[in-house]
């Protein structure tokens, strides 16, 4: 069978291969072999791979933040999954054709779920849905603004708002994304520029916002904190500029905006097995309600994993990028 594996740290469609490595064999009590069927390759993924993230890899290592699959196999003393389940990775090691994982490192997802849905559900979905619901208290009528709004997370948000009736004022950086997010169901969705602030009191009547979600950092954290209301709080989870987040210091003391980060990896430490089962069984519901639907641009065999992560870090992409260990 196939694994990716990690053999330096640099540019991700180079220091990656997709090697041969042995079958896992028969689980070991409390253990299970789960067949691979689909992975997203998240941004994570690739500043990990590069160096970039909160810890470096070890060299060699296997990667692969999520993904999802079928239980081949259980072992002994393994009474809450069984073969044939439909299971999401809670490891780190998920690009490969099987993967051999404790019984608590995936839980199992209910009968019926896309799967291509549920291998993009661990990170941006539980991102999206915590960083909505946990700082916040916002009721339908109310709104929230994000940038980086065509994102994974940027998707799920919108679509997770608009079924509790929040509505969303979307930042993007190309004038194209505005119909497809509205078709998401955006009530506002916004070039970034200068002027960001006053185009969105503009766009909603001059709401009183008090959640903005940052993806980007930089100065457009001072543009959000300008949309918002006194007290309004930013939560910041991504530096895709590269940029420090800015506010000034007239936003923090007159204004009262508070700036905070949002890490689902700290989070999830902080919660039991039970409670993580619980939140993505509530959000695998919201797949299958229809809730939940972010666009895939392209899927990848493993074999093909050099092609997949060059394609993964291209910006402007109409989707996420996944593997599809099922397919070869
Ligand atoms: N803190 C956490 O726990 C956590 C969890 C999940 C994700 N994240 C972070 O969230 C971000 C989005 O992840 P994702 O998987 O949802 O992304 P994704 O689906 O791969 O999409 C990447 C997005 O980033 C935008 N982008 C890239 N560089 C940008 C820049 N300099 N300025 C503005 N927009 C830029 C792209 O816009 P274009 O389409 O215009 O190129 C696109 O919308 C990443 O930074 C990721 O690391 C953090």
């Amino acid at each position: 069978m196939l694994a990716a594996e990690l053999s330096a740290i640099g540019p991700a469609h180079e220091v990656v291969h997709a090697i041969e490595v042995p079958e896992p064999g028969a689980p070991a009590p409390g253990r299970v072999i789960v067949r691979m069927a689909a992975c997203s390759i998240n941004p994570a993924d690739l500043l990990l791979i590069e160096g970039r993230y909160a810890t470096l890899p070890e060299v060699p290592s296997r990667l692969g933040i999520e993904g999802v699959g079928t239980v081949e196999a259980v072992g002994d003393g393994v009474s809450h999954l069984a073969p044939g389940d439909t299971v999401l990775s809670l490891g780190r090691a998920n690009w490969a054709h099987r993967i051999d994982a404790g019984a608590q490192e995936v839980v199992k997802l209910p009968a019926g779920v896309d799967i291509e849905q549920a291998a993009m559900l661990k990170v941006n979905g539980a991102t999206a849905w915590r960083m909505l619901t946990d700082y916040v208290t916002l009721t339908a009528g109310d709104w929230v603004i994000q940038d980086a709004a065509n994102s994974g997370v940027g998707i799920n948000l919108i679509r997770l708002a608009a079924a509790k009736g929040i509505r969303s004022v979307n930042v993007v950086r190309r004038p194209e994304l505005i119909e497809p997010l509205m078709d998401q169901g955006a009530d506002v969705v916004i070039v970034d520029g200068e002027d960001l602030p006053e185009r969105v009191h503009d766009a909603t009547g001059n709401a009183d916002i008090k959640l903005a979600i940052d993806a980007v950092s930089g100065p457009i954290v001072a543009r959000l904190a300008d949309c918002l209301g006194e007290g309004g709080i930013v939560v910041n989870y991504g530096l895709l500029s590269g940029r420090n987040c800015e506010l000034t210091s007239e936003q923090v003391v007159f204004k009262g905006v508070i700036l905070t980060g949002f890490w689902l990896a700290k989070v999830m430490r902080g919660m039991t097995y039970d409670d993580i089962a619980a939140m993505y069984d509530a959000l695998a519901a919201r797949i299958l309600d229809g809730t939940i639907a972010v666009p895939v641009e392209a899927r990848y065999p493993l074999s093909d994993i050099q092609e997949a992560l060059r394609h993964a870090g291209t910006y402007g992409r109409g989707g996420k990028i996944l593997l599809r260990p099922d397919a070869g």
